[in-house]
């Protein structure tokens, strides 16, 4: 039994084609057009971060870009709003703890998550 109290109103897969991404490194279902923290939403436990200060869970709340509660890292870019991201086969995500890490990474080689998503907002 799923203990999350989120879940999908339609039996998920029923009618579109499954996809798969991992969540620190557990193989998740979703389906296109799912944004990532919907997905972290129907988890058990059912957060996307904790606080860098208490270390408590956070859980996304707005879905549409302004609390940033939903914050995780997505194909290694930490930081992420996953409510702005749908969900890709084979994407990474992994929940993110406490303040996020910094890397040197050349910005041509940063991969802008958001890209491909519809209707998101730009920050
Ligand atoms: S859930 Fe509020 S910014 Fe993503």
């Amino acid at each position: 039994m799923d203990a999350s109290m989120f879940r999908k109103l339609h039996d998920p897969g029923a009618t579109v084609p499954a996809l798969t991404l991992t969540i620190d490194g557990q193989t998740v279902s979703a389906e296109p057009g799912d944004s990532i923290a919907a997905v972290l939403l129907r988890l058990d436990p059912p957060f996307s971060r904790t606080t860098p200060v208490s270390g408590s869970p956070r859980t996304p709340y707005c879905m549409m870009g302004v609390c940033f509660e939903c914050l995780a890292s997505v194909d290694g870019v930490a930081s992420t709003q996953t409510c702005l991201v749908q969900v890709r086969g084979g994407m990474r995500v992994e929940r993110q703890h406490g303040r996020r890490a910094l890397t040197m990474a050349a910005p041509e080689d940063a991969v802008d998550p958001r890209d491909g998503m519809q209707g998101g907002v730009s920050p």
